[in-house]
């Protein structure tokens, strides 16, 4: 079976059946150079060293590479096992994929969802390796189909609400096909909107210091895509509002949406709401329902991965020669902050619900109900 998110021009993730590559995003914008991810361990290094990353994406390439290694290296081993033990070392190794990263609830919604389908084949005398195969490869391909459903709904939402001729709207971090199965899910919105009848007038993307997932991956989507777009610091975005009112949207992605709507995602989230309040805009969160996490009743509880300081302490790139010749690519780490000065590095913050416009998943556009400063999406979802 042969699966990739087709939906896109890019493909983050290429599965044929044994067979998972993904894109190195370590080496984007300059370079698309496919790796090969042969076990558990293989997409557990991938993951921990974000050269695939996107709250989606981590939770599929971790589920497939598994899968990659129960067809392939461990094929012979798994199939001497019964059912339970079998199920066991899956388990096993699901777990050892749960240490990846820890902020993005949809890895832990995977691992949970495939943790059952190997019992449950398990009690029933089925085959293991066969179910839980399937159902990394239903992942994959749902989450093509429920980014799709994302940008059509968000397009539309955001268009309903657009007063003016000019319609713009700005965005952060990196929520597209690299960060997805395909297509995206606040890029994807973007994506949308552009393909619409009357087209996204101009997006504009935040850096996303310290990472550079603007940057780097959602300047190379919009590139790719041919989206008239524009790259901001993210310490210009207050002023980019205050210049622009045509901007009528803040659209973000999630890593973990909690019960009442307070949503983690990329550093920088949190001050671009407070903006997007301040100047009058809308302020939307789009995510699939993997990423919503219900068993949170607020944002109080969801853990803020705290990465390496050397990221604020030094800005990275790539050696300008090694771009230019097209040659072997060079990264390089150049020092900014004195020696002896100390950085902290948060991967996300947490948004309150009380700045967001709406969630944006694939079921459905959420708002808050009159009056109040909370969304209740277990109810939301429940009334479906
Ligand atoms: O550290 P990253 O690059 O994995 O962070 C990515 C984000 O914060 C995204 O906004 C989020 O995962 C949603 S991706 C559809």
């Amino acid at each position: 079976m042969s699966l990739s998110n087709s939906a896109s021009k890019l493909q983050a993730i290429r599965w044929a059946r044994p067979r998972l590559d993904i894109l190195d995003q370590l080496l984007l914008p300059h370079a698309s150079t496919y790796i090969d991810i042969c076990s558990s361990a293989d997409g557990h290094r991938a993951i921990a060293t974000m050269q695939t990353r996107g709250a989606p994406a981590i939770a599929i390439v971790a589920a497939l590479s598994l899968a990659a290694e129960l067809l392939g290296s461990s094929r012979e081993k798994v199939s001497q096992l019964n059912t339970e033990a079998a199920s066991a070392f899956i388990e096993e190794r699901l777990d050892f994929l749960a240490t990846s990263r820890p902020t993005a609830v949809n890895l832990f919604d995977a691992i949970r969802k495939l943790k059952a389908v190997v019992r449950n084949a398990a009690t029933n005398n089925d085959d293991v390796v066969g179910a839980y195969v399937s159902a990394a490869e239903a992942m994959l391909a749902a989450d093509v189909a429920d980014n799709q459903a994302i940008g059509r709904l968000g397009a539309e939402f955001i268009r309903q609400r657009a007063t003016g001729n000019e319609l713009k709207v700005l965005t952060h971090c990196n929520t597209g096909a690299l960060a997805t199965a395909g297509h995206g899910t606040a890029l994807g919105i973007i994506r949308s909107l552009h393909n619409s009848e009357k087209s996204l007038d101009h997006v504009y993307f935040s850096e996303t210091r310290p990472y550079n997932q603007g940057a780097r991956l959602t300047a190379y989507e919009l590139l790719v895509e041919e989206i008239p777009a524009t790259l901001v610091c993210d310490s210009a975005v207050s002023a980019l509002l205050r210049s622009d009112p045509s901007i009528r949207a803040i659209v973000v992605g999630a890593d973990r949406v909690a019960r009442n709507g307070d949503t983690a995602n990329k550093i920088g989230t949190y001050q671009l709401a407070i903006t997007a309040k301040f100047h009058g805009r809308d302020f939307i969160v789009a995510a699939p329902t993997t990423s919503i996490d219900l068993d949170l009743a607020s944002g109080a509880g969801i853990v803020i991965e705290e990465r390496s300081q050397d990221e604020v302490l030094t800005t990275e790139g790539y050696d300008i020669e090694s771009v230019l010749s097209g040659g072997e690519l060079k990264r390089a780490a150049v020092r900014v902050a004195p020696v002896g000065v100390n950085a902290w590095n948060p991967s996300f913050d947490v948004t309150p619900a009380d700045l967001i416009t709406a969630v944006v998943t694939e079921k459905g556009v959420f708002v808050k109900a009159e009056g109040t400063k909370e969304f209740d999406l277990l109810q939301s979802l429940a009334n479906l």
